[in-house]
């Protein structure tokens, strides 16, 4: 293969590359920066986060903002600004791992006195007294220890407390900050689980709130809840999510019957939950705007405060993630790793493949994004963890079989290392390439090779803006293949082997 188009690549690749780069950089900047100027006061932040929200609302489309974390410091440097705000504020749910960030922020705070709403308080003691670090699957869950000591724990349990018994319990307290959700256990009773916290669980306390006179209420939820209203029922963050119960839909039910309710409210919507603290930009978007994406529990913590605090947030709904450009594709790595993580039994069909009853098989064991790249495991690889395991680095030595398609991966092949080996005396089967200079292959390819470990098999779909020349003109297929030219704007398939990294 080889074409005048391809010809400038490495070029484009290497001011990718910088780019890159450069981001990576003013990442790291921001994060110092984040930690540097903890001391400023929430409320104007949070004003000004709020104001911005309002100016979304009057935009057509979706559009999207960018808060520094140093315009949402953190809490305990911020007292002063509520010293005249007195407040009495029950975080029900204080247990879970959002909770407790919010207790321990609260409980720093000064003027302001915090209920602990949990199931059993004798328990809860002892859980919020501890901290670990504990490692589920890919994920890393940090959790530390909080000083119940200024914190008056109480029983709440939404699912066996009346009303009534609930209203008892939030009796004297201003505000209340809901960070309950059902905690899968049984996966056969899932849907009752989800219906009976999420969803009456929720509206219960909404009820409790209003009867003992209450006056803020600020609901964590989740983005996506209302996908179907905005034609993300097919998304994957939905499908896979509301596989759980139905829990997105749950949550929906008590979002509405929150808003409905009179009270002041703000609903927090966030992405995924990481345990691990903040890494770049809190971005913060109007209802119904994003789809994907992660975000620390501190920072979720931090807006729930906030907006208890600042009249700002009043009725409002807000999601809430990191913004991620260069983490979108270590996102779907780690899908991977967890996919990886629980092979087989996860995709098992017996009666042990939870996933596979729960998610479509379409994305089981598919990782896909929203600019269409996906790329889909068929066999996994080495389990070593050297840098010559892989996955693979940038500017690596590899040595790999392919085979690329157009129009579906049963399509006719425009190019393929079978194809290139039987030109040449040695290397018959496979291409030796340096990843990110390789002018034969584009964007899309470094992507999965990103995702690959070494023997693992795959395939990857290659959108027109991750192909040669960002898909803009038409190339030529390599001179033995049956399709000569491929034109402007098409998507390309690739099924691929990593055989080796030479040079990691
Ligand atoms: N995980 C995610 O990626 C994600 C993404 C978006 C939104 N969310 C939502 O964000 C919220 C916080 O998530 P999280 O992961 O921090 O929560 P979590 O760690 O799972 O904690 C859930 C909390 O709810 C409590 N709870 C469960 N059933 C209860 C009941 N019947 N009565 C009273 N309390 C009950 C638990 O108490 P015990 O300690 O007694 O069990 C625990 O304190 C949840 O609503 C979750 O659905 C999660």
């Amino acid at each position: 293969m080889g074409s005048r188009q391809r010809r400038a690549l490495p070029a484009l690749l290497g001011i990718a590359a910088l780019l890159r780069w450069h981001t990576r950089q003013e990442d790291a900047f921001v994060a110092q920066r984040q930690q540097s100027s903890a001391k400023q006061a929430l409320g104007p932040q949070f004003a000004e986060m709020t104001a911005l929200t309002e100016m979304e609302a009057e935009a057509q489309t979706r559009r999207k903002m960018l808060i520094g974390l140093a315009n949402l410091a953190t809490v305990g440097a911020s007292e002063r600004a509520f010293a005249a705000d007195s407040k009495t504020v029950l975080v029900a749910g204080a247990t879970g791992q959002t909770g407790r960030r919010i207790v321990e922020k609260l409980s720093k705070m000064a003027d302001v006195s915090v209920v602990g709403g949990v199931r059993d308080t004798a328990k809860a003691e002892k859980e919020l007294s501890k901290s670990s670090i504990a490692i589920r699957g890919a994920m890393i869950d940090e959790v530390k220890a909080v000083d119940t000591k200024g914190v008056a724990l109480k029983p709440l349990d939404v699912t066996k407390d009346s009303v009534d018994k609930l209203s008892q319990t939030l009796t004297g307290c201003n505000a209340l900050i809901i960070a309950t959700g059902f905690v899968p256990s049984n996966p056969f009773a899932m849907g009752a689980d989800a219906h009976a916290v999420d969803n009456l669980g929720t509206k219960a306390l909404v009820d409790a709130a209003k009867k003992s006179g209450v006056t803020k209420v600020v609901l964590v939820s989740s983005i996506l809840t209302n996908a179907r209203a905005w034609g993300q029922e097919n998304s994957p963050g939905f499908q896979v999510t509301n596989a759980f119960g139905n829990v997105l839909d749950e949550k929906l039910e008590a979002e509405n019957y929150l808003r409905a309710s009179g009270i002041d409210y703000t609903i927090v919507r966030p992405g995924g939950l990481k345990s691990t603290a903040p890494e770049t930009n809190l971005l913060v978007s109007k209802e119904d705007t994003l789809n994907s994406g992660e975000v620390s529990r501190d920072l979720v913590a931090d807006v729930s405060i906030a907006a208890v605090f600042d009249g700002k947030a009043s009725n409002k709904v807000v999601e809430i993630i990191e913004d991620d450009k260069v983490k979108r594709a270590l996102a779907v790595q780690a899908l991977l790793l967890i996919v990886l993580a629980f092979r087989p039994w996860a995709f098992a069909s017996g009666r042990r493949g939870v996933l596979a009853r729960l998610v479509p098989p379409a994305l089981a064991a598919e990782a896909s994004r929203s600019d269409g790249f996906s790329y889909t495991m068929l066999s996994p690889g080495s389990e070593g963890t050297t840098p010559r395991d892989g996955p693979v680095r940038a500017y690596a030595k590899v040595w790999l079989r392919f085979t690329g398609h157009v129009d579906g991966f049963d399509g006719p092949v425009f190019d393929s290392s079978a194809l290139r080996g039987a030109r040449r005396p040695v290397k018959k089967d496979y291409v030796e390439i340096e990843c990110n200079t390789d002018d034969t292959f584009a964007a899309g390819m470094w992507e999965a090779l990103r995702l690959m470990k070494v023997g693992e098999k795959g395939r990857f779909v290659q959108p027109p803006a991750l192909s040669f020349g960002e898909g803009k003109a038409s190339f030529q297929g390599d001179e033995d293949s049956d399709v000569k030219t491929v034109p402007a704007g098409t998507t390309l398939y690739y099924d691929v082997e990593l055989v080796k990294i030479i040079r990691p």
